[in-house]
């Protein structure tokens, strides 16, 4: 199993930089979840979630409103602790606890979340559990996100984005990481559809721009999995001096006076009646 998110230092950086998703995810996502329902009640939530791969809320706080109870867990003890010490829902409990063996009974849940993580895990084992814990009318819904492409503010020009990826290209290729893994993620999960053991799946689409400092953007990528076995630290800054350079500002400009847009698109999945086990 990959765990890069063990130290204090990965949580605490999480916890402050991640977690874009759009407002609205859990609402489109819910619509999906109740169409599966028979009898349901538009006036009350519904019963049970439980999250894998929950890291520290990111996904968990969007969704927790439409449920009366959220049971959300992560491999990772520093990130449960990290989720716990900012829970703000009485009814959403954190837990450690892995994708591969899901500590829940057998069609006990409405909906399984897994927010930015499937693409780490060992999927037969996981699909097997999430159709051996999801009641027969619950749903499993996955989101994922890649690197967002950055976009000029002001009056900078398009060149602007091209040495962006040559830039960050660069870095990637300097990372260690699980390729295959990333490939996956980066065409927003085309084979893990795919497997989901279901002919019963929705996959749409949905955007979010931000406009943050070059400082807050270099932190985000601070976070990004693929450079936690690298000196990212070194490198990052290789990328802001690269990034200066490129875009023709003075290597002393303050990271945190220069504001760039980001758009990020997220995937999200939602699918019903899964059979599988292995
Ligand atoms: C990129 S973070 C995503 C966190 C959060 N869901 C979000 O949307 O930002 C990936 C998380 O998956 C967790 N993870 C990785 N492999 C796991 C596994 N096999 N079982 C449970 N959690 C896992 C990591 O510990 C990490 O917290």
């Amino acid at each position: 199993m990959q765990r890069y998110y063990e130290s204090k230092e990965i949580t605490d950086f999480y916890a402050k930089y991640r977690g874009l998703y759009p407002k609205d995810t859990a609402n489109h996502v819910i619509k999906h979840v109740v169409n599966n329902k028979r009898n349901y009640d538009e006036s009350k939530k519904l019963e049970r979630m439980l999250e894998v791969g929950c890291g520290s809320g990111q996904a968990t706080n969007l969704f927790a409103p439409y449920f009366k109870e959220v049971i959300a867990t992560d491999v990772s003890p520093n990130m449960i602790k990290r989720a716990n010490q900012q829970n703000e829902f009485s009814h959403v409990r954190y837990a450690e606890g892995c994708a591969e063996s899901i500590d829940a009974e057998n069609g006990s849940v409405d909906m399984i979340l897994s927010a930015e993580c499937a693409h780490w895990f060992d999927l037969p084992k996981y699909f097997s559990e999430v159709s051996r814990v999801l009641k027969p009318d619950g749903s499993l819904a996955l989101l994922c996100y890649y690197i967002p492409s950055i976009h000029p503010t002001g009056s900078a020009k398009e060149p602007y984005v091209e040495p962006y990826w040559k830039v960050l290209n660069e870095l990637m290729s300097e990372a260690t990481y699980n390729r295959d893994a990333y490939k996956e993620l980066e065409n927003f999960y085309p084979n893990i559809f795919l497997k989901i053991p279901s002919d019963q799946k929705v996959s749409f689409k949905m955007h979010k721009k931000i406009t943050v400092s070059l400082a807050v953007y270099i932190a985000m990528l601070k976070t990004v999995d693929a450079f936690q076995n690298t000196k990212k630290d070194q490198l990052l800054n290789r990328f802001s001096g690269m990034l200066k350079k490129a875009w023709g500002l003075d290597e002393n400009t303050d990271e945190s006076q220069f504001n760039i847009d980001l758009h990020f698109e997220f995937r999200v999945i939602v699918a019903r009646n899964l059979k599988s086990k292995i």
